[in-house]
C-alpha cells in the first residue's frame, strides 16, 4: 500500500502485539540500528505514555499506537516545529481517511467538536548543537467507544467511531498517516518552515480562541493570536502585551 514515492518514513514497519510504549520500542530499534524513518505499531501498551507524565489509555483492539523514529537535521532551536510538522500530517490524514472536522489544539492536539481523538508525544536526544534522534508517538483513538473510556476521560475524549458511527480499519489509516508524514517531514528537512506553520494556521482550532495556560509557575487567560516561526504560541493578555509560550497546557475556553 506503500507506494515507492515515500522518502524516508515507513521503509521499515516492525508490528508488535503488545508493547510498553512503542515510543520506547522505536527508540531502542533506531540504537540497534534501524534506519531513520523506522515505524513501531502495536496493538496495545501497557505503560502508554502521554504528555506532561501523563498515561495514554492503551486498550487492545481499539485505537492506533504508533511511533515514527527519525534522525531530523533541523537545529534543535526548531524542535517544536517537528510535533507542529507531525501533527499537520496527521490532522491531513484524519480529515482525508475518515472525513472528520479535525481541528488542532496548539501544540499537538486533535480535536473534534473540543474533544480529544488524538495526541502526539515527541520525545528528542539532543547532542550540543544536534538532534541526535527523535520518536514521534501518535496516539488515534479509532473505534473506541464511551463504555470503553474511564470515566475521567469521558468528557475530554472522543474517537473516530463516537464521530461517524462506523468503525475504521486502524491499518489504513497508520498508512495515510505515514503517507503524509513523509510528505510533510521531507518539506521540514528541506527548511520549508513557512508552508507547515501557513498549514498549521489553517487547521488551527486555537488561533482567534481565548485560552487558558497553565505553566510552571503561574496561570494566565489569554487569546491565542499566532505561532511564531519557532513553533511558539504568541498570545496577547488583557492588559494588551504579547507573551510566546513554548511549553504548558493549553485549555480552550468556551467560544
Ligand atoms: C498526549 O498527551 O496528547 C500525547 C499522547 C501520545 C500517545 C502515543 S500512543 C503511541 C505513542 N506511544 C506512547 O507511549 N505514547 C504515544
Amino acid at each position: 500500500l506503500l507506494s515507492s514515492k515515500i522518502q524516508e518514513i515507513g521503509k521499515e514497519i516492525v508490528v508488535y502485539d503488545e508493547v510498553e510504549s512503542t515510543n520506547s520500542k522505536a527508540n531502542e530499534l533506531l540504537k540497534q540500528g534501524y534506519p531513520s524513518g523506522t515505524v513501531v505499531v502495536a496493538d496495545r501498551q501497557i505503560k502508554g505514555k502521554g504528555r506532561l507524565g501523563r498515561k495514554w489509555i492503551s486498550p487492545s483492539g481499539k485505537n492506533l499506537y504508533m511511533s515514527i523514529g527519525i534522525k531530523p537535521t533541523i537545529p534543535p532551536k526548531y524542535a517544536t516545529l517537528l510535533t507542529l510538522t507531525s501533527v499537520v500530517a496527521c490532522t491531513t490524514a484524519l480529515r482525508r481517511y475518515a472525513d472528520v472536522p479535525v481541528l488542532i489544539k496548539w501544540p499537538n492536539d486533535m480535536l473534534v467538536d473540543d474533544k480529544k481523538v488524538g495526541g502526539i508525544l515527541t520525545e528528542m536526544k539532543i547532542e550540543g548543537e544536534k538532534i541526535k534522534s527523535a520518536v514521534v508517538g501518535i496516539g488515534i483513538n479509532v473505534n473506541m467507544t464511551e463504555e470503553d473510556m474511564p470515566e475521567e476521560i469521558k468528557e475530554i475524549a472522543s474517537s473516530l467511531k463516537i464521530c461517524k458511527g462506523e468503525d475504521f480499519s486502524r491499518s489504513l489509516l497508520a498508512v495515510e498517516i505515514i503517507k503524509e508524514f513523509d510528505k510533510w517531514y521531507q518539506l521540514l528537512e528541506k527548511r520549508q518552515r513557512k508552508t507547515i506553520i501557513d498549514r498549521w494556521m489553517q487547521l488551527s482550532g486555537t488561533i482567534g480562541r481565548q485560552v487558558k495556560i497553565v505553566l510552571s509557575d503561574r496561570e494566565l487567560i489569554a487569546t491565542a493570536e499566532a505561532i511564531d516561526e519557532e513553533g511558539r504560541l504568541i498570545v496577547k493578555l488583557t492588559d494588551g502585551t504579547y507573551e510566546k509560550i513554548c511549553a504548558g497546557d493549553v485549555t480552550l475556553l468556551r467560544a
